[in-house]
C-alpha cells in the first residue's frame, strides 16, 4: 500500500527515490501517470502536477483525476509543492512557507467530486466538507520541524491566494489580496487542497517564494525567473520533504 504521495508543482518534475517504477492509474476523470519508489524506507508516489515537461497550465490541470488516482492507490497523506509570488515583504524569494490558510479566487475549474447525480462514480450525493483548516496540522508540523533541522529559511505559516491565471496578477489585485490577508499568491492550490479533503486525505503544501508579486518590486514578472529560482531550490525541496 502506498500511503504517502508527493505532488510536485512548477520546477519539481521528479523526486529522488529507490526502485522507481512508472504507473498509469485509470480514474473516472481520466488517466494519471505517476512514479512510485522508496523514500526513506517508505513507499511514496510522485506526481508532476503540470506533467513532466510542464505541459499543462494551472487552469487545465486535471486535479480531480490526480487526487482520485492517489486515493485509489491507498494514499493517506499528500505533501505538495507550489511556486509562489510574495505579497509579504518578510517572505523573500528563496524562502519556504508552510501554508496554513488559503483564499480561493479561481473561477473556471471543476472543484468537487460531489457533483450530485452528474458524478461519474458511486459518490452521487451532495456533500459539504469542513475546510476551516485547509492544511493538515500533522504534516505541517513535520515540515516545520524538518525545515528547522535543515536550517532552511522558512515561515511556519502563511495565507495563499489562489488566482485563476495563467496570467500573472495586476498591481491592484496584489494590493487587494494583501488587504484581504494574503501572504503569497499562486495558481494551483485550488481545488487541489479541497479535493484531497473531500476524499479525507491529509494534505499540506510547502510553498517556495520565487518572486515578489506584481507591483511590489517594480520589475516585470516572467515565468523564466520562477523556473530559475526553482532550479536553484530543487535540492533543498527534496531534502525538506524527505526529512519530513
Ligand atoms: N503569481 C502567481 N503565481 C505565481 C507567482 C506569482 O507572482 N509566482 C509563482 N507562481
Amino acid at each position: 500500500m502506498v500511503r504517502v504521495a508527493v505532488i510536485g508543482g512548477s520546477g519539481v518534475y521528479d523526486f529522488p527515490a529507490e526502485n522507481k517504477r512508472e504507473l498509469t492509474v485509470e480514474t473516472p476523470y481520466g488517466k494519471v501517470n505517476l512514479t512510485i519508489g522508496h523514500v526513506a524506507g517508505e513507499e511514496v508516489a510522485f506526481l508532476a502536477r503540470h506533467g513532466k515537461g510542464h505541459s499543462v497550465p494551472p487552469h487545465k490541470v486535471n486535479y480531480r483525476a490526480n487526487i482520485w488516482a492517489l486515493h485509489e492507490l491507498g494514499v493517506e497523506r499528500i505533501v505538495a509543492t507550489s511556486a509562489v509570488g510574495s505579497l509579504n515583504p518578510n517572505m523573500r524569494p528563496g524562502d519556504f512557507v508552510i501554508l496554513d490558510q488559503l483564499i480561493d479566487f479561481t473561477v473556471s475549474r471543476p472543484r468537487t467530486f460531489y457533483d450530485g447525480e452528474e458524478s461519474p462514480h458511486d459518490r452521487k450525493f451532495v456533500a459539504h466538507v469542513d475546510f476551516t483548516e485547509p492544511y493538515c496540522p500533522e504534516i505541517r508540523r513535520a515540515l516545520i520541524t524538518a525545515a528547522k533541522d535543515l536550517s532552511l529559511p522558512y515561515h511556519p505559516k502563511g495565507t495563499y491566494v489562489c488566482t485563476e491565471g495563467p496570467r500573472f496578477e495586476t498591481a491592484a489585485e496584489i494590493r487587494a489580496y494583501r488587504i484581504l490577508g494574503g501572504d503569497v499568491v499562486g495558481m494551483t492550490q485550488c481545488p487541489e487542497a479541497a479535493l484531497a479533503r473531500e476524499l479525507e486525505m491529509c494534505y499540506a503544501t510547502v510553498a517556495i517564494v520565487t518572486n515578489y508579486a506584481a507591483g511590489i518590486s517594480g520589475k516585470k514578472l516572467t515565468h523564466a525567473e520562477v523556473v530559475e529560482l526553482m532550479n536553484k531550490k530543487t535540492r533543498e525541496i527534496t531534502a525538506l520533504i524527505t526529512k519530513a
